[in-house]
């Protein structure tokens, strides 16, 4: 069968910072450690003032096109996923078609484009429509480019506030990819949830603690379903888990839960039997309410031993160091967590060819879905080409009071004035409005 994934990844952070526990926390009254220790997040990213979801998803694709040498008859579609669109009707993608179109001398008239919709999860959607696009054959030997591109903004003085975050991932999904090969098969956790929702609205209505047990049990139903096509996952039978990241705190929880249900049954629970017994089944209770007890107990006593916190730093951990510093990108957010891991592999001289890695993706809404990916020769030079941590490094650091401007300026309703805090080189930006309340770009050189 033809191997079919992502070829090459370019990711765009917003130009601005949100230090959380110099800048934010201090306003809000709250230890500093709850942002950092809790939610596992140092700052946040943000747009400048010329800056939107189309431009941030325009800059990292034309990164990528720029990289990889691709002309846009190479491209045969061209998806945008996204759940902060301004537009009920014309997709995103058209917006970063006719951006590209600017700087190219050929035209996307040919690629089919769309924008997906279903939260977070929507970019892992798309790479999905995509796969399934080359896999049936019709895709005439070119390939797909996704974009992944959020402004995750909350309404001020929301919990949510302190998650938000703003960049784009773009990726080149082909045959014979140099990056990751992507499974066959897929599990699926999905039902008709309210726990976060924007019903014609900018900014979310959220049941924060709701959602967070939602992204809980839709994620586990996706595992489950998953091993009942491709057999129990095993504990040493991938490298990586990049899990979707609103804050890596999330994920802190989702892993436990995770690694317990992997190692039910297996030696792994054996080996720890001594030490904090054996997991509580719930045959063994004579209710519901004692058996949860129970799994409470043994789940605080798991998540203490060693060899659970070893596996967590090996796997777990190295998926979230640029979710720490850019916040939730929403869409982007699960694919920043496998170049994440990526980085870091790299940085350490692993070799990952052929190694698995397990992802998990999550929109609220709420949908879960987990495949495997195996990383393939070639990988090295994709993931050195990748400069995030400059760009994060690059960010300017914005004060308490520019913050309120930056979200006044990005809120649609208000669409104030600001002076940008950076200078654009190189990039498309924001250039105003059209007669028709159209959005307007320029690349300035
Ligand atoms: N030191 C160390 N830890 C501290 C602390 C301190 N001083 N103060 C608080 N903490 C810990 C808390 O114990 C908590 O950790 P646990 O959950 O492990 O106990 C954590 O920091 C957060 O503290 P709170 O629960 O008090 O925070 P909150 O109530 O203000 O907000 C939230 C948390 C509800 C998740 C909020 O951030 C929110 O609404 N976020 C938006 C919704 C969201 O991201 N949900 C995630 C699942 S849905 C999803 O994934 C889709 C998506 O992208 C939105």
């Amino acid at each position: 069968m033809t191997a079919v994934g992502i070829d090459a990844v370019e990711i765009w952070t917003g130009k601005l910072k949100l230090d959380l526990p110099e800048t934010f926390a201090p306003q809000k009254g709250d230890d500093p450690a709850k942002y950092t220790k809790g939610l596992g997040l140092n700052a946040s990213s943000f747009p400048d003032a010329y800056e939107d979801i189309v431009t941030m998803g325009a800059n990292a694709a034309y990164k990528l096109m720029e990289r990889k040498g691709l002309e846009p008859d190479d491209i045969g579609r061209i998806d945008v996923a996204t759940e902060s669109a301004f537009d009920n009707s014309k997709p995103v993608s058209t917006y970063v078609a006719g951006c590209l179109e600017d700087v190219y001398e050929g035209d996307f008239h040919h690629a089919n484009k769309g924008e997906r919709k279903f939260a977070c999860i929507a970019g892992t959607q798309s790479i999905d429509d995509a796969y399934n696009w080359i896999k049936a054959g019709r895709n005439r030997g070119r390939g797909a480019l996704v974009i992944a591109t959020d402004t995750a903004l909350y309404a001020r003085g929301d919990a949510g506030e302190a998650t938000q975050g703003a960049g784009a991932v773009a990726m080149y999904i082909t045959e014979d990819p140099s990056l990751v090969e992507i499974s066959h098969e897929q599990g699926y956790g999905s039902a008709d949830e309210t726990d976060f929702l924007k019903p014609n609205q900018q900014f979310p209505s959220v049941d924060g603690k709701r959602s967070v047990q939602v992204y809980l049990a839709r994620m586990r139903e996706a595992l489950e379903d998953y091993e009942s096509v491709a057999g129990d996952v095993e504990l040493d039978g991938f490298e990586y888990a990049p899990f979707h990241t609103p804050f890596p705190g999330m994920v802190r929880k989702a892993a436990l839960l995770a690694y317990r249900h992997v190692i039910r049954g297996t030696e792994h629970e054996d080996d720890l039997a001594g030490e904090i017994g054996r997991q509580p089944r719930p045959d063994e209770f004579d209710d519901e309410e004692a058996y949860q007890e129970a799994i409470r107990e043994y789940m605080d006593a798991l998540g203490d031993t060693e060899k659970y916190q070893d596996w967590y730093a090996e796997v777990i951990d190295p998926t979230l160091s640029i979710s720490r510093e850019v916040g939730n990108w929403y869409t982007g957010s699960v694919h920043i967590a496998r170049m994440s891991a990526l980085i870091e592999a790299a940085e350490e001289g692993t070799e990952m060819a052929g190694k698995t890695l397990l992802v998990g993706s999550y929109g609220s809404g709420a949908q879960a879905e987990i495949h495997a990916e195996t990383v393939v020769d070639g990988w090295q030079d994709e993931i050195e080409a990748c400069d995030i941590y400059d760009q994060i490094d690059d960010r300017y650091d914005i004060s308490f009071s520019e913050y309120e401007q930056v979200h006044d300026r990005h809120n649609h309703e208000k669409r104030v004035e600001l002076e940008p805090f950076t200078q654009p080189e190189g990039e498309f930006v924001f250039d105003g409005w059209g007669p028709m309340n159209e959005r307007k770009y320029t690349f300035v050189e």
